[in-house]
């Protein structure tokens, strides 16, 4: 194989985005060869921009079987994510999924367990596109060289994804719990859920959280905090809604050697502070004889200049075409590794179960219990049912 070539089910919003970039040549591995979508409108707009050189299809079934495509990029709503790429397994198409994963995690272990051990052959990837970020890359890189020392704490204040009553109006699957299965954690955060996990570096074993509605007519979350503990030993306050004028965008990682900061409310002005300790601080604690005595420190500022923005080094729409080129790269077996694979989707998504689950039972949970995943399913269904006769949207 020279070229991969793609098909994308999904040409909405940003399925469609993906295809005009295919389409362009942005990626010098692949080709697009089919797009499939269910509305006719998009369809229309598939023929109007691509001509007869991609071939148009109603139904993903038909679409994967057609022969034209050794690889799919899903971008349906999310509870047909696992759908779509257990049928892609199947057939033994290479699939990169976009985020999140799926709505629940049974569905999403279901599909990662099935493509371990039935089709290790076929690549299986998420389009985590923030874990390109150079900041965030930074940041991974500063604690994995262990000058941040122990993780204390993780605290991520995501609070500037503001949306309007307008967005949730506009009809849809959005901001329900029978089209989308939740509200910001679903929709806005999986990125920030996954990179909150990813940064940790260790397995969430409690939550603790408060998951509500604030100033919509919505029946899922835009509002949340919660608590969750760590495997490590670490704990971590996630804070995130879609109300709040001006929001807040400020992640800060304590750990034994000092303090790393991640601020900033768009992409230009996001910023990484690391204040690095000369000496771990339980070491300090230990020597200081003086009363009221402090850890000396220096602060590495590392600010991202315009250039390197443009560039597509931070935030920019250059992520998403970068883990395209990556998974491309890794099907023709010019790379080894994924930006992001199937099952790290697990990661942000159990996180993101559990605070539903916490704010419904009104207690701590643990995700890794036994009975976690059947127990959140079973609720989420609860809450599909009384929207049925309940919606207010
Ligand atoms: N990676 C990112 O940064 C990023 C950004 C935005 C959206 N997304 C994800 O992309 C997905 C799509 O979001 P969107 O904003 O493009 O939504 P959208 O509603 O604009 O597009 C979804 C499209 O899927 C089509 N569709 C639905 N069911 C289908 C089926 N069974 N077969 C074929 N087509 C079907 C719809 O007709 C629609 O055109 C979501 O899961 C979202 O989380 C990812």
């Amino acid at each position: 194989m020279d070229k991969v070539r793609y098909g994308i089910v999904g040409i909405g919003k940003q399925g469609s985005g993906y295809a005009s970039k295919l389409f362009a040549g942005m990626d010098k591995n692949a080709v697009l060869t089919a797009v499939c979508d269910t509305a006719e409108d998009r369809r229309e707009w598939a023929k109007q921009k691509f001509g007869d050189k991609v071939k148009v299809f109603d139904d993903y079934e038909k679409m994967l079987t057609s022969g034209l495509i050794d690889a799919v990029i899903v971008d349906t709503p999310h509870y047909a994510h696992p759908v779509i790429a257990k049928r892609a397994l199947e057939l033994n198409i290479h699939t990169l999924s976009d985020k999140p994963a799926g709505v629940y995690t049974k569905a999403v272990r279901e599909v990662a367990e099935y493509a371990e051990k039935e089709r290790p052959q076929i690549k299986f990837g998420l389009l985590y596109n923030q874990r390109t970020s150079k900041i965030y890359k930074a940041a991974k890189a500063i604690i994995d060289s262990g000058e941040l020392g122990n993780i204390k704490r993780i605290v991520w204040i995501i609070t500037n994804w503001y949306r309007p009553q307008a967005y949730y109006s506009q009809g849809g699957w959005r901001g329900t719990w029978a089209g989308e299965g939740g509200g910001v954690l679903i929709n806005q955060d999986p990125h920030q859920l996954d990179l909150f996990t990813w940064l940790a570096g260790s397995k969430i074993t409690s939550v603790n959280a408060i998951a509500k509605t604030v100033g919509r007519k919505i029946n899922v979350e835009n509002d949340v905090t919660a608590m969750c503990t760590f495997e490590n030993g670490a704990t971590g306050v996630f804070i995130t809604s879609t109300h709040d004028a001006p929001g807040t965008n400020r992640l800060e990682i304590s750990g034994e050697g000092g303090k790393m900061v991640i601020s900033g409310s768009n992409d230009f002005s996001m910023k990484l502070e690391f204040t690095k300790l000369e000496m771990l601080e339980p070491e300090f604690s230990k020597v200081n004889k003086v009363f009221m005595g402090k850890p000396k420190s220096k602060t590495i500022k590392v600010k991202f200049t315009l250039g390197e923005i443009i560039k597509g080094l931070l935030i920019d729409k250059g992520q998403h075409i970068n883990v395209i080129r990556n998974f491309s790269s890794v099907v023709l077996g010019k790379e080894d590794k994924l930006i992001g694979k199937y099952e790290e989707g697990l990661n942000g998504l159990s996180f993101s179960n559990a605070i539903h689950l916490s704010s419904w039972l009104g207690k701590a949970v643990n995700p890794n219990d036994k009975k976690f995943e059947d127990m959140y399913y079973a609720e989420l269904q609860k809450r599909i049912e009384e929207e049925k006769t309940n919606s207010i949207k």
